[in-house]
């Protein structure tokens, strides 16, 4: 049977269904259940998630007509909480478990050959004092960057480590997520979230946040850093913590807590309490994320007060340290306050009432290794199924990484052509560019990195009316076959307001198109993933996927400016001189991506000569949910009884 039959006859599904069994070897009877018709309908219905599938271990014996996709149905939603997510249908509870392995990853895929141009990325002399000025201001920023860290990874200061060590004899927090992850190469959420708030330096939000792999398995993590004031929640904890809850979601990662908190931040409780997105938020969180069928682990490995002791009950396991942890919803002072009675913390809710108790935790450690070792076998028992490691040549890109750090732009006139920055980004410097003569401000095109096929699109000027749908249009090609999109945003300053009629209607077509792109990045069903390489002002920055439009990631490199003008720019808007000079000094220190990255509208800045590595770590971290076995979702969360 050729191709064509196959995809004009009536039962096209019914025959790729049974070539994929044969060609696979699987048992018509094991795999019986995924006969069920599955529908073709987008967003919000059933649609079939094409693999490219390899049926064959020797690529010599592939027969064009058995290039034919490996049927996983997938079930795309938009979650109130989390946006859209992929959710495979192959396994309705009225399906047995045996369909699951029609799905199985351990099926070896070859990608279609592929050999995209190269991008020429060397750059004209004409122009090395716009990359020796960008230079110079990165370095100033690369400085500033390093400055930050160093401040962030000395936590709450000598005492509180001190404390924290020698009299809590507590382990600190990065030292538990060494213990914890497999390695250090875990990718740190937001690290400068809570420096130069107004309420004070809060280093790392008082919360660690981040994606690691346990035994290979990606998993969010979010670990409270005690020595910040005993781990309280300020307001930009509470974010921080939001924020890998809803990373977590959209993601479909497992979730690790370690708890060490306080509770709240008392002084601020205005501002974490009452509101829908302040605490009470993470235990609505949780549970949703159970229903959604997200596992949660907690790890109690200091104080679990009020607010932090429905953390750890909520989780799906919870392990504590004897000794160490406690889970209360008020502790000893306030029994004292209350009561007048004295008692220990170890006797109101210590390791072993709480494990052989009130069976609140499901795992008691003597020691806080022995919890991080528990924490790591419980993640062996979720029911994912890795594929294996692909020994795939990546290519390198040709040019430089460390190029980037004199293509990042100072502002907006000493942007050079971005294809510059893609030729560092890409596998092989390569790119196969979409509609190269068109809407030319714009730059689309396929790529990969470390062998992921993505979408680039990225500003290369002004977002005009023709760009903008090109942007469209390419977006929706993604959107339609699959694959990731990677935004390089770098939007123009807000173009000189016209108020000749002649200019009304291209001005009002180009918003016209915008409005289009907006809807199409809005609702394409693809991860999505934004780096702000420059400027994001003004509209052109939603339709380049700012943070409104919910990219899974959103990172900054540290030269960027976020404000909705651009500095300089303020000359429309206000009259006098004085209001000039005031509201763009306003906007020089409010748009620096410091300001930005402290609270929290991104999820971090990375130095350009990371960025390579930070999206391949992304695109494989989003690509982890294809391997969950059992995703559909349940009607209830998991309830601790
Ligand atoms: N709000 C504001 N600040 C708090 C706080 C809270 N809920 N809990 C602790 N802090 C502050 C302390 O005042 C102290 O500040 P300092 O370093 O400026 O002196 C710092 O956090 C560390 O607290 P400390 O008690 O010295 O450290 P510890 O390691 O011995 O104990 C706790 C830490 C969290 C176990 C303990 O402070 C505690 O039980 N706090 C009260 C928890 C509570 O009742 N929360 C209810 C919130 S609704």
């Amino acid at each position: 049977m050729t191709l064509v039959h196959l995809l004009s006859g009536p039962s096209m599904m019914d025959a790729i269904f049974t070539l994929c069994l044969s060609a696979r070897g699987v048992g018509e009877e094991e795999c019986a259940p995924r006969r069920e018709k599955p529908s073709f309908h987008r967003k919000g219905h059933k649609f079939i998630q094409l693999n490219r599938a390899s049926f064959s271990q020797n690529p010599q014996s592939w027969d064009t007509s058995l290039k034919l996709p490996s049927c996983t149905v997938y079930h795309c939603t938009h979650s109130p909480v989390s946006g859209s997510l992929w959710q495979p249908l192959t396994h309705g509870t009225h399906q047995p478990a045996a369909s699951h392995r029609c799905m199985s990853s351990t099926v070896r895929r070859r990608r279609l050959p592929s050999a995209y141009p190269v991008i020429d990325g060397t750059f004209q002399p004409a122009l090395r004092h716009v990359y020796e000025a960008n230079l110079r201001n990165s370095l100033i920023c690369q400085q500033k960057y390093l400055e930050h860290k160093e401040k962030v990874m000395k936590g709450g200061g000598e005492n509180a480590i001190e404390r924290h060590t020698q009299r809590n004899r507590k382990v600190l927090v990065r030292d538990r997520l060494r213990m914890l992850l497999d390695d250090e190469d875990y990718l740190e959420l937001s690290p400068f979230a809570g420096l130069g708030l107004p309420y004070g330096d809060i280093p790392a939000a008082g919360c660690l946040t981040g994606i690691g792999q346990i035994n290979g398995l990606w998993c969010m993590f979010s670990a409270n850093d005690a020595t910040v004031k005993g781990g309280t929640a300020y307001p930009i904890t509470v974010k921080k913590q939001l924020r890998a809850q809803f990373v977590a979601m959209q993601n479909r990662l497992p979730f690790v807590y370690l708890v060490d908190s306080g509770g709240a931040f008392l002084p601020l409780q205005s501002e974490i309490f009452p509101d829908k997105n302040h605490g009470g938020r993470t235990f609505y969180n949780e549970a949703v994320m159970s229903a959604m069928k997200i596992p949660q682990v907690s790890v109690v490995c200091g104080s679990c007060t009020a607010g932090g002791a429905y953390v750890p009950t909520m989780s799906e396991e919870a392990v504590i340290v004897h000794r160490i942890g406690t889970i209360f919803l008020g502790g000893p002072p306030l029994v004292k306050a209350a009561t007048g009675e004295e008692v220990s913390p170890e006797d109101l809710g210590g390791a072993k009432l709480h494990s052989e108790v009130s069976g609140c935790v499901d795992h008691f450690a003597t020691a806080e290794n022995e919890a991080y070792e528990c924490t790591r076998n419980i993640i062996s028992t979720l029911n994912y199924e890795l594929p294996e490691e692909d020994d795939t040549q990546v290519e390198e890109p040709l040019y430089s990484t460390d190029d980037l750090m004199g293509l990042a732009p100072r502002c907006y006139n000493h942007s050079m052509d971005v294809r510059l920055i893609v030729s560092r980004l890409t596998d092989g410097s390569r790119f196969q560019e979409f509609k190269a003569r068109y809407g030319t401000t714009l730059l689309t095109g396929f790529a990969r990195i470390e062998g992921l096929q993505i979408g680039i699109v990225a500003n290369n000027g002004e977002l005009t009316y023709e760009a903008s749908l090109k942007g469209s249009h390419f977006v929706q090609l993604c959107d339609q076959r699959d694959i990731p999109l990677i935004f390089l945003q770098n939007t123009a300053p807000e173009p000189a307001h016209t108020h000749s009629q002649t200019k009304a209607e291209p001005n009002t077509n180009r918003l016209k198109a915008q409005g289009s792109m907006m809807s199409a990045v809005a609702c394409a069903s693809v991860p999505k993933i934004t780096v702000v390489i420059g400027g994001c002002h003004g509209g052109d920055s939603y339709a380049m996927c700012g943070r409104a439009f919910d990219p899974n990631f959103l990172f900054l490199w540290p030269n960027a400016r976020v404000s909705i003008l651009a500095p300089g720019h303020s000359d429309a808007f206000v009259q006098t001189e004085e209001e000039i000079t005031q509201i763009n000094e306003m906007l020089e220190e409010e748009s620096s991506a410091f300001f930005s990255t402290s609270r929290l509208w991104d999820d971090g800045v990375i130095l350009p000569q990371d960025t390579r590595k930070v999206l391949s770590k992304c695109l494989k971290i989003i690509k982890q949910q294809e391997y969950q076995l059992s995703r559909e979702k349940m009607r209830t969360p998991f309830l601790r009884m």
